[in-house]
C-alpha cells in the first residue's frame, strides 16, 4: 500500500493505492459518524463490479445503498444530477451520509458535484476505476456536470474524504481507455521529469503494461498532481494552469468533433504533440523533444489521424476558450525534457500556419 497526502489544511485527504479492498474498509472505519454510504456507478461498472463491491461494505455491516447512471460523458448531466437529488431522498440518504463515486471521470465528477451540494454538502471518496481517472480526474476535487451551452459548465471545488485507488479494476478496462489514460501520464512526465519519461519508455516499449508499473505510473501522476493542487487549489493563481499541457488544443478538437471521434486523451495526445511543435518553433526546445514524444505516443496507441479536423475551425473555437484571455490563445510550452511552462500567447496567424501543416502532416495516419 501506498499513500500520499494531499495537504489542503481542513480539507486535506489522502490517496491511497492498494489492491487490497480491506485497505479500503479499515480507511472507511476511521470515518467518524457516518449514517450510510451511497455508491454512484454507471450502467457499465454496475454490470462488473458493483455486487461485488458493495457486499464488500455488507459484510464490514456497513448501511449501502447503491445507484446507477447513465455510461458515458452524456451521464455527466443536469438530469442525472436531478435523479440522484431524487434517488437520495427515496434511499434516505442524509447529511451524515457519505457518497462513494465508483467509476471513471464521468462518475467522479458527477458524484463528486451531487455529494457538493446535497443537502448542502456531504462527504465523498473517489474509487477511481479508469486509468484517466486514477492518474487524473479523481484528484483535485474538481466537481462539474455539462449543461446544454457546454462541457463542466455547472462545477465545484469539493476535496473528497480520501481517495482509494485498486489497479485490479484496470484488469476489466478495454485497451483504448488505458491508452486514454497513458495521454495524461505522459503529459505527467514531459510536463515535470525527465527520469520518468525514460521510465515510461521502457515500461511502454513491447505494449503489455504490468501491475508494478501501473502503480508506479499512477503513484507518480497522483504525486505531480497532487502538488499543484496544494499551491493553487482554485486555479486562482496561474499554478494549476501547467496541468493543461496539450489541453489547448485538445479542447478545441474535443469541441470541433462533438466529442464522437476523440476520447479526452486521445485529444491531448493531439494537443501536447502540437505543444512540442511550437516549443521547437520558439526554440523553447529541441527538436529531438518532439519526436521523443511522438515515440511515447506512439508506442501508448496515442498516435491519431487528422482527418476532419480544420485549422481555422479550431483557431476560431481556441480564441472562445474560457481559459483564452481578450480572445488571445494561451499554451502551456515546453522548455525541453520534463520542463513545461504554462502563459505563452501566441498570434493566431501563427497557430494556423502552423496548425495547418502539422494536422496535413497527419492525415491518413492510424
Ligand atoms: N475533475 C477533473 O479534474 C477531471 C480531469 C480530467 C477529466 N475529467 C473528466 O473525466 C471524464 C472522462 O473520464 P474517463 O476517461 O474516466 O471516462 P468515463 O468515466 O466515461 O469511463 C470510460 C468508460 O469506461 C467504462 N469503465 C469505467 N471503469 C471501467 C472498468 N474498470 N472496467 C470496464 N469499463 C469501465 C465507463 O463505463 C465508460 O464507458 C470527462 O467527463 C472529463 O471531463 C475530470
Amino acid at each position: 500500500m501506498k499513500k500520499i497526502s494531499v495537504k489542503l489544511k481542513e480539507n486535506s485527504y489522502g490517496i491511497i493505492i492498494s489492491n487490497d479492498n480491506r485497505d479500503f474498509v479499515s480507511e472507511l472505519k476511521k470515518l467518524k459518524g457516518i449514517s450510510s454510504f451511497f455508491i454512484v456507478s454507471d450502467s457499465n461498472i454496475a454490470k462488473i463490479h458493483l455486487n461485488d463491491f458493495k457486499n464488500l461494505l455488507l459484510k464490514s455491516r456497513f448501511n449501502v445503498k447503491s445507484v446507477i447512471i447513465k455510461a458515458g460523458e452524456t451521464g455527466k448531466s443536469l438530469q442525472s444530477l436531478s435523479f440522484l437529488y431524487d434517488m437520495a431522498l427515496k434511499a434516505d440518504i442524509d447529511r451524515q451520509s457519505c457518497v462513494l463515486a465508483l467509476g471513471g471521470g464521468v462518475v467522479g465528477d458527477c458524484a463528486g458535484f451531487f455529494a457538493s451540494t446535497y443537502m448542502r454538502g456531504i462527504k465523498y471518496i473517489q474509487i477511481p476505476t479508469t486509468l484517466l481517472a486514477m492518474c487524473d480526474s479523481s484528484i483535485g476535487g474538481k466537481t462539474a456536470v455539462n449543461t446544454k451551452g457546454g462541457k463542466n459548465i455547472a462545477g465545484s471545488f469539493y476535496q473528497p474524504a480520501f481517495v482509494f485507488i485498486n489497479t485490479d479494476f484496470l484488469k476489466t478496462l478495454c485497451q483504448k481507455q488505458i491508452n486514454n489514460g497513458l495521454a495524461e501520464i505522459i503529459k505527467y512526465a514531459f510536463s515535470f521529469e525527465y527520469s520518468f519519461i525514460k521510465y515510461l519508455a521502457k515500461a511502454l516499449d513491447g505494449g503489455i503494461i504490468n501491475k508494478e508499473s501501473f502503480e508506479y505510473m499512477i503513484y507518480k501522476s497522483c504525486i505531480y498532481k497532487s502538488q499543484i493542487v496544494e499551491k493553487d487549489v482554485k486555479e486562482t493563481k496561474n499554478l494549476r494552469a501547467i496541468l493543461n499541457l496539450g489541453h489547448t488544443l485538445a479542447h478545441a478538437i474535443e469541441t470541433a468533433t462533438k466529442y464522437n471521434k476523440f476520447l479526452h486523451g486521445e485529444a491531448v495526445s493531439i494537443g501536447l504533440l502540437f505543444a512540442a511543435k511550437l516549443s521547437v518553433l520558439y526554440k523553447l526546445c529541441s527538436q529531438e523533444v518532439y519526436d521523443k514524444l511522438k515515440d511515447l505516443l506512439k508506442s501508448a496507441g496515442l498516435i491519431f489521424d487528422a482527418d476532419g479536423l480544420n485549422a481555422l475551425r479550431l483557431v476560431n473555437l481556441m480564441k472562445k476558450d474560457k481559459k483564452s484571455v481578450h480572445s488571445k490563445i494561451k499554451f502551456v510550452l515546453l522548455k525541453g525534457f520534463g520542463k513545461a511552462q504554462a502563459g505563452y500567447y501566441v498570434e493566431d496567424e501563427i497557430i494556423y500556419n502552423q496548425l495547418k501543416r502539422f494536422l496535413n502532416q497527419y492525415k491518413g495516419e492510424k
